[in-house]
């Protein structure tokens, strides 16, 4: 199905890629953060330990949360993989396409999938969760999200949680060619007004944040933790957690069940238990894969369905990993005849309609010089610079589902996302695949054609180029089906009002909420990345208010 995406090369070329990215040379410094003292191996916990929170998933949301949180109380974060820090591919924006090629690579910091529709994808298996291996772009939440969300933010504090990531970890990028040019394209093409450089969802054409900094090193959740009070918080890496424990508890008298804990191993396969005390709680930060998965292994779910595993139900809950949303991408890659600096997502244009345009280029190592481009060649490796112009719709409508494949949590579940299902998105796909049409054609793009004969310009496409007549609908909307991809930002299967309730915690179950990505019934600017970190700190200072209570 999907098949136009720069991120998705021949296995040969990938083969290639590796071979020669892996013996580069990295020139940014890889330091650790102080916080590591606080970080352990699962091997080193002891059979039995207990906490005032437990945070299942040391992710986007998770960091936060756990740094806030000990602030006041005893906190353990489980995340079942290892530092980010140290490896030199994971930490810099050049090595962003490599991780992702390099993943599937024994407990590699990226953990691929591909959906039921056959659009390959990736999640996070590292501290810092999907933050430390994404694409760095950092917008707030769009306005509109924080009335439909379903949670009642107070958005004085909302604000000050961004604050307190923005401080740390984020930062303003500068343009090269390729990111100039498409601004310039952006605004020629009538996306306006131009809001330069703006940390804001406002439509128009802008300047986002970034996680990476000025030398190109990643930043991520995992440094928030160096917010953390040191002496009230266990990070534990490599712990992959099985299920949450439910037992009927006196600190939770109106539900049936509650969570008192939860089982997890090592790498060597031994079996740990951590368990909340007093009026503690498990918080699921897993993601939208892995929450919904670790809800259905300990028994939360459809009965008839966790009855065929053979999983005792421990509550009835219908819409466990239903309603998964994935945003998706389709856009144009070119190789143009001048060189080209690499960027991830810098600049991105809006419309009132909700199209939402954004760019990347990428130098990519390329074995051969037959290709008739420019090339570059540091070291000994021969460079191929792509430049894509991808258009990503808002919501979705379209949902899918998630089931499992194993009641082993180690193995990614069966997603399904139904791109395209709701013939709503289709509409908007055709209008962002138009818009992409229109920036191609402005004089910003001039220099990325190539010289012909008697004046001729033209672009060279990598993978299929857009139907030459855009006014058609039937072929646009063929394009879109045939050329869809993932933006990565999919989200839900444990929805506010279907499994949780609007303070998050799992409906019918005491002592258990989800804080993550999987409660979202929209990706929130469609750049989820900054309103998870938003609120990872904002429920951290709301649950220490409700207990301190
Ligand atoms: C390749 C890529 C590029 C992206 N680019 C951008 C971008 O440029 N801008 C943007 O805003 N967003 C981007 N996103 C999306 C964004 O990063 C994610 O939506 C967000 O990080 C998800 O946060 P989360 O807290 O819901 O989950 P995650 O950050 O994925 O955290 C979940 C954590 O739980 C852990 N975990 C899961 N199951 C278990 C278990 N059983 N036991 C222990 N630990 C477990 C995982 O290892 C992980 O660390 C991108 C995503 C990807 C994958
Ligand atoms: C964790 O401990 C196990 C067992 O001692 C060991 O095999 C593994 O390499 C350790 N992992 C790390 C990242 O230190
Ligand atoms: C929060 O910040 C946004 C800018 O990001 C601003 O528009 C809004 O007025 C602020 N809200 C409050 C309550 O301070
Ligand atoms: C698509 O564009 C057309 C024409 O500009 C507009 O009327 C329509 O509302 C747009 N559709 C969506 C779903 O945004």
């Amino acid at each position: 199905m999907a098949e136009n995406s720069y991120f998705r090369w021949p296995p040969c070329l990938m083969l290639l890629i590796i071979s020669v990215l892996v013996s580069l040379p990295t020139s940014h410094s890889q330091e650790s953060p102080t916080y590591l003292g606080f970080v352990s191996n699962a091997t080193e916990f002891p059979a039995e330990d207990y906490y005032d929170y437990i945070i299942v998933g040391g992710g986007t949301a998770g960091c936060p949360l756990a740094a806030t949180l000990s602030e006041k109380f005893r906190v353990l974060v489980l995340e079942r993989g290892g530092i980010p820090y140290g490896k030199p591919n994971l930490m810099t924006q050049d090595g962003f396409l490599t991780t992702l090629i390099e993943a599937d690579a024994h407990e590699s910091p990226a953990q691929l999938f591909t959906s039921e529709d056959g659009v390959p994808n990736a999640r996070g298996r590292v501290l810092g969760g999907s933050s430390a291996i994404n694409a760095g772009f950092y917008s707030r939440a769009d306005q509109d999200f924080y009335t439909r969300s379903g949670i009642n933010w107070d958005l004085r504090v909302v604000n000050q949680s961004y604050d307190w990531v923005e401080k740390a970890i984020v930062f303003r990028p500068e343009l090269k060619n390729w990111q100039s040019a498409v601004r310039d394209g952006l605004l020629e093409a009538g996306i306006d007004p131009y809001n330069g450089f703006s940390l804001d969802h406002v439509r128009g054409t802008k300047i986002g944040g970034s996680t990476f900094d000025s030398s190109g090193r990643r930043h991520s959740a995992a440094d928030l933790l160096s917010y953390a009070n040191p002496s009230n918080i266990k990070v534990v890496v490599h712990a992959s957690v099985e299920r949450v424990l439910l037992a009927s508890s006196s600190a939770y008298p109106d539900a049936k069940k509650s969570a008192i804990g939860v089982v997890f191993r090592d790498q060597t396969g031994q079996y740990h238990h951590a368990m909340v005390r007093d009026r503690g709680e498990v918080l699921l930060c897993a993601g939208a894969l892995g929450s919904p998965q670790l809800l259905l292994l300990s028994g939360i779910g459809p009965r008839p369905y966790l009855a065929s595993w053979g999983i005792p139900v421990a509550h009835h809950s219908p819409y466990v990993g239903q309603f998964l949303y994935d945003n998706p991408r389709n856009g144009i890659s070119i190789v143009p005849p001048v060189p080209l600096d690499h960027s991830l997502i810098q600049v991105v244009g809006i419309t009132s309609s909700g199209t939402y345009l954004e760019a990347a280029s990428n130098s990519v190592p390329f074995a051969s010089p037959a290709w008739p481009i420019f090339i570059h060649s540091p070291g000994s490796a021969i460079y191929l610079n792509v430049a894509t112009l991808m258009e990503k719709i808002v919501g979705p409508l379209s949902s899918g589902s998630l089931r499992l494949a194993s009641t082993d949590v180690r193995a990614n579940p069966i997603v399904r996302f139904n791109y395209f299902s709701n013939p709503g998105d289709l509409e908007r796909c055709v209008n962002g695949t138009r818009k992409i049409a229109d920036v191609l054609k402005t004089r910003a793009m001039k220099d990325f054609r190539f010289h012909h004969l008697f004046g001729a310009r033209e672009f060279r496409y990598v993978g299929p180029a857009l139907p030459i007549d855009q006014s058609n609908d039937a072929q646009m909307r063929e394009f879109c089906r045939r050329t869809v991809s993932t933006i990565w930002h999919y989200h839900g299967g444990c929805l506010v009002g279907k499994v949780v309730d609007h303070n998050l915690k799992v409906m019918g179950i005491g002592g258990l909420r989800v804080v993550d990505g999987s409660m979202f019934t929209v990706s929130p600017g469609t750049n989820p990345q900054a309103t998870l970190l938003m609120l990872g700190r904002f429920f951290g200072l709301k649950l220490i208010r409700e207990r301190m209570r």
